[in-house]
């Protein structure tokens, strides 16, 4: 029996993959925001006869202080996770600034996930194979405002997401950089486009577009499926990256070791003034 955390595992992707590992006889913690959707996986589990290998951690991982009471959930109740997988993300249309000071989508998307791999880590390493899997975009073409990662002056969703992704392209360079011995394979992937519920706040215009976006898109269970082959087997390099299924190269343009580490100190600092982190 493995264990596997999967943040954003109240919808989507996320929720998908929660669910098949707890019917293969994992035990399965699932973090996300509502209490509700957690419920209903709650319930999903005791229908299979699983109650005891589910678990529910409810958060807003925007907050640097509820992602820690989470690590502190997940230290509390496993001595080795398997696999970590983050999923958790959520459009704005605008912009909005957390209690702590931070851009939201950088907040939930990036730091959060920056605080995950760290400082989880070493519980990853009580595994045999442990993995990260980190759903994002990897080698997209947004661009690192280093200047404004806020986006205080040029705000626009679409560019808080792309630059989030290159973020968290960065993060896994940097992972791996800072722990060289690390039994972790660190996994970027972009599954393409996949009919989600696309969690997020959207002017009507884009939400006519996502919903369209939605019928070409891939079901949430053909998606998974290379996902489930992708964590059940992990490229054997430190570090990998996929879109839809075809390697990219992370040691190419948008993986520049010196950019992963001016953004590791970056993000270093940005924890030790946070009030709440
Ligand atoms: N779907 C696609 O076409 C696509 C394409 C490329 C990459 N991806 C990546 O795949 C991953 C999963 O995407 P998805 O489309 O499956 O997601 P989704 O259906 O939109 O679900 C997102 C999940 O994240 C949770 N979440 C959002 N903000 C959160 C926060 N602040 N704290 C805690 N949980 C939060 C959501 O909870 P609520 O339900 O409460 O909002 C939901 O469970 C994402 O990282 C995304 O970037 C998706």
């Amino acid at each position: 029996m493995k264990t596997y955390v999967i943040t954003g595992g109240t919808d989507g992707i996320g929720k998908a993959l929660a669910l098949t590992y707890l019917e293969r006889g994992h035990e399965v913690m699932v973090v996300g925001r509502s209490a509700e959707k957690g419920e209903a996986w709650l319930e999903a589990a005791r229908h299979h006869g699983a109650a005891a290998r589910a678990h529910f951690v409810r958060a807003d991982l925007s907050l640097v202080s509820e992602t820690r009471a989470v690590i502190d959930r997940i230290r509390t109740a496993f001595t080795k996770i398997d696999a970590l997988v983050l999923c958790a993300r959520h459009f704005r249309t605008t912009r909005l600034v957390t209690a702590e000071g931070f851009e939201n989508t950088f907040a939930h998307f990036y730091l959060s996930r920056f605080v995950l791999c760290h400082e989880l880590a070493d519980v990853l390493e009580a595994a045999n194979t442990p993995v990260i899997l980190n759903v994002a975009g990897p080698g997209g073409d947004g661009e690192i405002h280093w200047a404004d990662m806020q986006l205080e002056r040029a705000y626009d969703g679409q560019r808080a997401l792309a630059q989030g992704g290159r973020l968290n392209d960065l993060l896994g360079v940097g992972f791996t950089d800072s722990r060289p011995e690390t039994p972790v394979r660190y996994v970027l992937l972009n599954p393409g486009t996949v009919s989600t519920s696309f969690s997020g706040q959207y002017t009507p215009a884009i939400a006519t577009q996502i919903e369209a976006m939605r019928r070409s898109a891939q079901l949430v269970d053909e998606a998974i499926a290379p996902i489930l082959k992708v964590l059940a087997a992990p490229p054997a390099a430190p570090l990998s990256a996929m879109v839809r299924g075809e390697r990219l190269d992370p040691h190419g343009p948008g993986f520049a070791l010196e950019d992963a580490r001016r953004l590791r100190e970056h993000t270093k600092r940005l924890l030790a003034a946070c009030p709440e982190g």
